[in-house]
């Protein structure tokens, strides 16, 4: 089981799959939709508008690729369905969305790590697009990880 939060660009990845932060429409947006959008060319727009869709807290997968916590496990559930072992996240719902970045890293870390317990097989890297959004999810990635060591008495 990895779980780590680096920063960077997540089009740039070697990972199986990388998760787009998009709207129920699926048709493209700003912020990082954008930018994979950019990154892939049309070939993903045109796969997108089968989709007819996608409501808030699941989850779709296309070729080239809140409810917050549940759109995090439904991206991590079609990885694995799809035989993706290497997940790349950005901060979804942080940008645009203006969901506050502190509980958006808490709901996050803590669905992932959850759902890597139950799948160590999966290696999951939450890439932030800047200085303040990896401070907080290291922040919280050391949280969680201080709440789950065993106790040294
Ligand atoms: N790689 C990684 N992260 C990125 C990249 C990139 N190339 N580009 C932007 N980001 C970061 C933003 O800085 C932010 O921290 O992704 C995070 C999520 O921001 P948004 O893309 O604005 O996503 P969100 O807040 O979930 O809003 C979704 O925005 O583009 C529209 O159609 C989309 O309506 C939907 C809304």
């Amino acid at each position: 089981m990895e779980l780590r939060a680096v920063t960077g660009d997540i089009t740039k990845l070697q990972v199986d799959a990388i998760v787009n932060a998009a709207n129920t429409s699926l048709l493209g947006g700003a912020g990082v939709d954008g930018a994979i959008h950019r990154a892939a060319g049309p070939g993903l727009m045109a796969e997108c508008k089968t989709l007819n869709g996608c409501p808030t807290g699941e989850a779709r997968i296309t070729g080239g690729a809140a409810q917050l916590a549940s759109c995090y496990r439904s991206c991590l559930t079609l990885a694995l369905e799809n035989g993706c072992r290497t997940v790349a996240f950005p901060s979804i719902s942080t940008g645009v969305y203006h969901y506050p970045l502190m509980q958006a890293a808490h709901v996050a870390l803590k669905a992932i790590t959850d759902f890597l317990r139950l799948h160590p097989q999966l290696s999951v890297t939450m890439v932030c697009h800047s200085p303040q959004t990896l401070h907080a999810y290291q922040v919280v990635l050391n949280m969680l990880y201080q709440e789950t060591k065993p106790h040294e008495d």
